[in-house]
């Protein structure tokens, strides 16, 4: 049998044959063929920071290998990364955080925080509330822990979740949801009021909840930086938080986040986690426990430059005719509707994304993606004067089409 019949033949399983490839890593690869054949391609489709890794990281990362600190760590990280997770979060959001340490654990990255959380308290039949628009990553899990995503209409609100909306999407088979503030792709911040109430929905009716905080720095004023580690202890009992270097430190490569959870759902993540990946990287271990207990004076500087792409962006696009954004809160992207452009024969936001491709080499992402067809996400991880090139060339297409 050639190599090519056996693919074609391969009987991939069920729950990996039901996944849709991550539409956002898509878009990247996309970008990354035009580039390699010398195209100039503007790549606002990247959910990466632009910045390097500031350099006290990265040192302590040397330190660690030249140290031999290359071996096997404890399943759930070493006490120096638990240790550093937790100091960062008294002395950052105050003494009413008390997490212990059999509730953290350092993961390879959020998403495997995620995947943990997820996998380790979900059965087939069970339904999961996620919100739309939502990270892409979100049903896929679920689907693959044979449980069903049930998705909560949020435009009504201009995207930002609401208590009551949580509360009617509840039926007698929920058994966790799935909320991300500040949201990719939308921007949104849920007002803490608003996401206690959603956590007492969650104890009123015995479900639980995962907190997607991986960009928790990123709320611009007067959006306000807001962690569920701060809720009471009993409406925590049922949370598990998810978290990340990869975007507040510009760490994306090195596969590092964590999660911070009861200390029987922890329990439960840890045998999952035991018979997977093991442990994080224990180089990136030590670099994120550097991250943790320096300065925090490097992520100070990378938001107040997404900031001011922020505002620069905000203002651009409305100037571009049939679309409207409302002011992103927080993370590092705008998701215009573009419906009011959309004709002829560029009928779907994926239309327009592929025609900025293929006409002005410029990479947006779908929103039909994250469950919202008719917007599109615009990352402004990118530097300012590639921001402007890209919006330029998105403003001639529009400006064609509408004739
Ligand atoms: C909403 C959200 N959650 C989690 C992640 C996972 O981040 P990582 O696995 O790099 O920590 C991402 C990355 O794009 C994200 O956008």
């Amino acid at each position: 049998m050639t190599t090519n019949a056996a693919a074609k033949t391969f009987p991939v399983s069920e729950a990996v044959g039901k996944m849709r490839p991550s539409s956002t890593l898509g878009a990247m690869q996309k970008a990354l063929t035009m580039r390699a054949t010398g195209v100039d391609v503007v790549d606002l489709g990247a959910g990466e920071p632009d910045f390097d890794t500031p350099e006290h990281i990265k040192q302590a990362a040397v330190e660690a290998l030249q140290a031999g600190k290359t071996k096997y760590t404890p399943t759930g990280g070493t006490r120096l990364l638990q240790e550093a997770i937790l100091d960062y979060y008294r002395r950052e959001f105050g003494a009413a955080v008390s997490y212990d340490f059999p509730e953290v654990m350092a993961t390879a990255g959020g998403k495997q925080a995620i995947f943990n959380a997820v996998l380790s308290l979900v059965n087939p039949g069970d339904e999961v509330l996620i919100p739309k628009p939502y990270w892409v990553t979100f049903p896929e899990i679920v689907t693959f822990a044979g449980a069903t995503p049930i998705f909560i209409e949020t435009e009504e609100t201009e995207f930002e979740l609401t208590a009551e909306q949580v509360e009617r999407a509840i039926t007698p088979r929920t058994k966790l949801i799935i909320i991300n503030s500040p949201s990719n792709p939308s921007g949104r911040v849920i007002e803490p009021r608003e996401f206690e109430r959603i956590l007492e929905v969650v104890a009123e009716h015995n479900i639980h909840a995962i907190s997607d905080e991986c960009y928790l720095r990123f709320a611009y004023a007067p959006a306000r930086v807001f962690t569920a580690a701060t809720l009471a202890p009993e409406l925590r009992a049922r949370l598990c938080i998810a978290g990340s270097f990869s975007k507040t430190y510009a760490m994306t490569g090195w596969r590092i986040g964590y999660s911070l959870a009861p200390a029987a759902w922890t329990k439960a993540m840890l045998k999952l986690q035991s018979h997977s990946t093991s442990n994080a990287t224990s180089i990136s271990q030590h670099a994120a426990a550097a991250a943790f207990n320096g300065e925090q004076s490097c992520v100070a500087r990378m938001l107040a430059e997404y900031e001011r792409r922020r505002e620069w962006l905000l203002g651009a696009l409305s100037e571009i005719p049939g679309w409207r954004c409302f002011q992103p809160e927080g993370a590092f992207y705008a998701f215009p509707d573009i419906r009011g452009c959309l004709r002829g024969e560029v009928r779907t936001s994926g239309d327009f994304a592929d025609k900025l491709i293929d006409e002005v080499q410029t990479v947006v992402t779908d929103g039909a993606g994250f469950g919202a067809e008719g917007f599109i996400r615009i990352s402004y991880a990118t530097s300012l004067e590639r921001l402007q090139e890209g919006v330029m060339r998105i403003k001639q297409v529009v400006e064609q089409m509408i004739g």
